[in-house]
């Protein structure tokens, strides 16, 4: 068996539910003003799924566009990495239900549970599968209905999220157009995995018939220890990647952080002493959309051709466990 030469993201996609919820539509019923969350956040708005729209439709729609972007069809995957902590159904898994929609018929499925990291998380799995199995097509997508797990009476946490997908292909290359993924690092703590928890329904916080819906089914977070957990892992993770590929920040060309708070992002530019011309940033569409935050952020840059051929790009995320990444990506 040869070993692939590079592996490469062939194509990448996004898609967003159509409705939009702003900061103002918020003010009618939550106690909160656009002020407060553009200020303190970035988000202007974010946009939410209707009942017909679950993870895998989302997921299933940003793959479609990947595919086509990659020039290739379902069928030609090989595995499918769904990035989520918003699953249609617990079993059968989002990476399956994914495939029912695209009409994948057969092959590895699985789903990634990393909060916000998942995509990152999948990016990793992918490249182990196409070492493993050169001509394997792996499909990475990171699909989040956040809002399915939002209390809107929460206004510590229901203004900061958004639901949404972004997908990318992942196969030996080279990949015309595409980007070679040149190191990954992942890593994480689970003492801090008290910061940040969805904890009712689970095994240790089950539902019996009948219950009532407690506060700990939905998103609950001590967000100042996580800003500040955000902004250090993030920073220590990107430096020990250049040491790793011995570059400097002078030599990224763009960096994708996840669009968790504008705040976080303008922290994490100052402690890289990177220029925030160069940082994509898209908060104030979408909000923190978890694990579809980076795969849409770098499937619209490439949209926007703001990615050149030639460029270094790193994206960068951190997210609950609490766990933390960076890849190294080479247009
Ligand atoms: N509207 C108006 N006021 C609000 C709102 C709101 N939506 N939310 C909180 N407040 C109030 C608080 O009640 C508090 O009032 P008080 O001073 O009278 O008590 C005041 O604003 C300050 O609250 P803080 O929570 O201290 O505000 P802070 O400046 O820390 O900002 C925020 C809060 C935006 C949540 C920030 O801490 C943050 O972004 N943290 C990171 C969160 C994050 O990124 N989470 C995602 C993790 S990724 C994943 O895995 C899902």
């Amino acid at each position: 068996m040869a070993t692939p030469t590079s592996i490469c993201i062939a194509g990448t996609g996004l898609h967003v539910p159509e409705r939009i919820l702003t900061n103002v539509d918020l003010e009618r019923f939550v106690d909160t003003s656009d002020e407060w969350i553009t200020s303190r956040t970035g988000i202007k708005q974010r946009h939410i799924s209707s009942a017909q729209e679950p993870c895998s439709l989302l997921g299933a729609e940003a793959a479609k566009r990947a595919l086509a972007d990659a020039g290739m069809s379902p069928e030609q995957v090989t595995h499918v990495l769904m990035a989520t902590f918003t699953p249609d159904t617990f079993i059968p898994s989002a990476s399956y239900s994914l495939r029912s929609r695209l009409g994948i018929p057969r092959g590895m499925a699985m789903d990634i549970s990393a909060a916000c990291t998942g995509f990152l998380f999948g990016l990793e799995t992918a490249r182990a599968l196409v070492t493993v199995h050169p001509e394997a097509v792996v499909l990475v997508v990171g699909s989040e209905v956040v809002t399915s797990r939002i209390n809107w009476e929460d206004r510590g946490t229901c203004v900061l999220f958004g639901d949404g997908a972004g997908a990318a292909v992942i196969a030996s290359g080279p990949a015309p157009g595409g980007a070679t993924i040149v190191d990954v690092i992942l890593d994480g703590d689970s003492s801090l995995g008290e910061l940040l928890t969805v904890r009712g329904g689970g095994s240790a916080a089950p539902l019996c018939p009948g219950d009532r819906i407690g506060d700990d089914f939905f998103v609950q977070m001590q967000g100042r220890e996580i800003f500040k957990h955000a902004v250090r892992s993030m920073n220590t993770v990107v430096r020990k990647l250049l040491d790793r590929q011995n570059l400097s920040v002078a030599d990224i060309d763009m960096i994708i952080p996840h669009q968790a708070n504008i705040r976080i992002i303008e922290s994490l530019i100052k402690k890289l002493e990177f220029s925030e011309e160069k940082v994509y940033i898209n908060i104030a569409s979408y909000g923190n959309t978890s694990a579809a935050s980076i795969p849409i952020a770098l499937a619209e840059a490439r949209e926007k051709s703001l990615i050149p051929e030639g460029s270094k790009v790193i994206l960068t995320s951190f997210g609950g466990g609490l766990n933390w990444g960076a890849a190294l990506l080479q247009f």
